[in-house]
């Protein structure tokens, strides 16, 4: 008891110990229910879920599968009806077949099929209900603000690269409406009470590059990681335009960062092309001291960049109709940014292994480098238009720094440091490949690191920044592991972090994505600054074949998404891997998950 006694404020709970549980372990003396499922009913007349009777028209109005990014809205007293106090806004990543359809066949998916993995994509906005007595939240179906996006749902292409000859199409010769919204992985809040949602693998959902002939076309499509001939899923049998040879440009209308009115649930939702064009882990905004929007984002891929945007207009206080529409514009102009990082200690001090080099950390300086403005181009050979659509080319030619697979970035809300979760990179120093840099220390990296960033004059509009390793993640028992100085027999094991939020404390939450340590994945709390700085608690553990998504850090519960529970090679609803949350004999379903004290205290306290 004396661990827990002395942890920072927040993170006083007894560890959870690493396993292979396929449940949500937690804390002695935390309670958990599940806030919804894959498949649960939720706007007005949709049929409760039935997986031997599934259809696309269902599952259009059914929370969708994979649940991603997680955030709670407050809701006005105009909308409370049903005892909803909050609004929940999920994203739904992508679809796995064998594991939601029995007798699946991945060669011959049936367009009833095909139609439902449309469906159960996109985002799903639902109101919750705290229950009075513990922490724990229930969905409220048929709330009027429910509403489900899915990979048919129209979006607006806005900013400057939409209607550009780039992103049209034979559908939409306009270049300014899409169909739909593709992987979209975790997100962010806006202070103007929005939310972001980045749109992360979209080249798996596209067929027969391996056909395309134009250099430059199989160039920038290579680039992005779309290749081969028939997709995995097969889409291109049932719409045209997920086919390269039939639609070229189609392609180009997914990789954004979208956004969503949650509060307007007959709006339009956005594509914004100013934000650039990449695999989006994600996208939080902060804002300037004089009103200017600020957004982080990384480009998850192993040796890709991370970014930021400035928004050249500043965000209205009021709100009025008026401010609003405003405030939603504020991504459509702005200035994007790629980070170049240097190291401070010799270059042969950076061993491969870990080792700290002899100043005592990773750590150096870093450059904003200006990609485009408006309409305005600072690659040359590069029109604006293009830098936005094949943003990793341009970031290619700056010069940025290739980096361990950037996943979520966050600011802390407390101090104005920004943390970069690197998962993971086990190319880093492969032949052919690029080696290790005092950002990214290891070799065939297998567990990531935690990167803080400190912009200059703490305003996250400078072009310069600070920078050190907070993390470097693994077994505290390897040498080359490191938990912001902390002593490491007293910290938990931590591998592959993806996901980061803060609690009102500002201690940094951090969840996990593929865990080489041989447990399974979960949620970690961890003190930024102060006497326990450094000290990673492990608040939960996710069931077989999961990673954690989502996190969230109330004052009276944590929420995590359990994405792609049962995801373990050859696992099929005939043959599952796991069987959570509901138990034998029934389908494993991803879901949210509330857990809180079950004393009626506060987390961590
Ligand atoms: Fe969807 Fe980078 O995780
Ligand atoms: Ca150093
Ligand atoms: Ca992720
Ligand atoms: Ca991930």
């Amino acid at each position: 008891h004396g661990r827990t006694g002395r942890a920072a404020k927040g993170l006083r709970f007894e560890p959870v110990a690493p396993n292979t549980a396929d449940k949500v372990t937690v804390p002695e003396g935390y309670g958990q229910n599940i806030v919804i499922r894959w498949g649960e009913p939720i706007l007005r007349g949709a049929p409760d879920f039935d997986p031997e009777r599934q259809s696309a028209k269902a599952q259009a109005g059914q929370f969708g599968y994979n649940n991603d990014f997680l955030t709670l809205l407050p809701l006005g007293s105009r909308h409370r009806g049903h005892g909803a106090d909050q609004l929940l806004v999920a994203n739904h990543e992508y679809t796995d077949e064998e594991l939601m359809f029995s007798g699946y066949d991945p060669e011959k998916p049936t367009r009833e099929q095909v139609e439902i993995a449309w469906a159960a994509h996109g985002l799903s906005v639902v109101a919750v209900a705290g229950e009075r007595r513990t922490g724990a939240l229930r969905a409220v179906p048929r709330h009027p603000l429910n509403r489900r996006i899915t990979a048919t749902t129209p979006f607006e292409l806005t900013g400057p690269a939409a209607g550009g000859e780039l992103l049209r199409t034979e559908a939409d010769p306009r270049g300014r409406r899409v169909l739909g919204t593709l992987n979209n992985c975790s997100g962010g809040t806006t202070p103007w009470g929005t939310v972001l949602s980045g749109e992360e693998n979209f080249n798996q959902y596209f067929a027969n590059a391996e056909k395309v002939t134009d250099p430059e076309r199989a160039a920038t499509l290579k680039r992005y990681g779309v290749t081969g001939g028939a997709s995995e899923r097969r889409w291109e049998q049932f719409d045209e335009r997920f086919d390269l040879t039939k639609e070229p440009n189609e392609v180009h209308r997914f990789g954004w960062v979208v956004e969503l009115d949650p509060y307007d649930p007959d709006s339009t939702p956005r594509k914004h092309t100013s934000l650039g064009r990449f695999k989006h882990e994600a996208a939080q905004p902060r804002l300037s001291r004089d009103g200017h929007a600020v957004v982080y984002m990384g480009d998850d891929e192993r040796f890709d960049y991370f970014y930021k945007f400035v928004s050249k207009k500043t965000m209205r206080r009021g709100r009025s109709a008026e401010d609003r529409r405003h405030n939603m514009s504020l991504l459509d102009e702005g200035t994007l940014y790629v980070a170049k990082l240097t190291g401070d200690s010799p270059a042969d001090e950076i061993d491969g292994k870990g080792t700290l080099p002899e100043d005592g950390e990773f750590d150096g300086a870093g450059t904003w480098i200006p990609l485009a403005s408006g309409d305005r181009s600072f690659v040359e050979g590069m029109t604006a238009e293009e830098v936005y659509v094949f943003t990793r080319l341009a970031a290619d030619k700056a010069g940025a720094t290739k980096m361990d697979r950037p996943e979520d970035i966050e600011p802390s809300p407390r101090t104005g440091r920004v943390y970069v979760a690197l998962t993971n990179n086990t190319d880093r120093g492969k032949d052919g490949k690029p080696g290790p840099d005092e950002a990214n220390p290891r070799n065939a990296n297998k567990h990531g690191q935690v990167l803080e960033l400190t912009e200059r004059h703490n305003d996250p509009t400078s072009r310069a920044f600070s920078w050190r390793l907070f993390l470097v993640c693994g077994d505290p028992e390897d040498p080359g592991t490191y938990f912001g100085g902390f002593p490491k027999d007293q910290v938990s094991p931590i591998s592959c972090p993806d996901n980061v939020t803060f609690d009102d404390f500002g201690n940094l939450w951090i969840s996990t994505d593929g865990n080489k340590l041989g447990s399974h994945d979960g949620l970690f709390g961890v003190a930024t600054a102060g006497a326990r700085q450094g000290e990673v608690r492990q608040f939960l553990t996710v069931p077989t074949g999961a990673e954690t998504c989502g996190p969230l850090v109330q004052d009276r519960r944590v929420l995590v998404a359990v994405q792609h529970p049962g995801e373990v090679d050859g696992a099929s609803v005939e043959k599952p891997a796991s069987t959570w949350p509901d138990g034998p004999g029934t389908y494993v379903r991803p879901a949210v998950v509330a857990v809180w004290p079950e004393d009626g205290s506060r987390v961590g306290r």
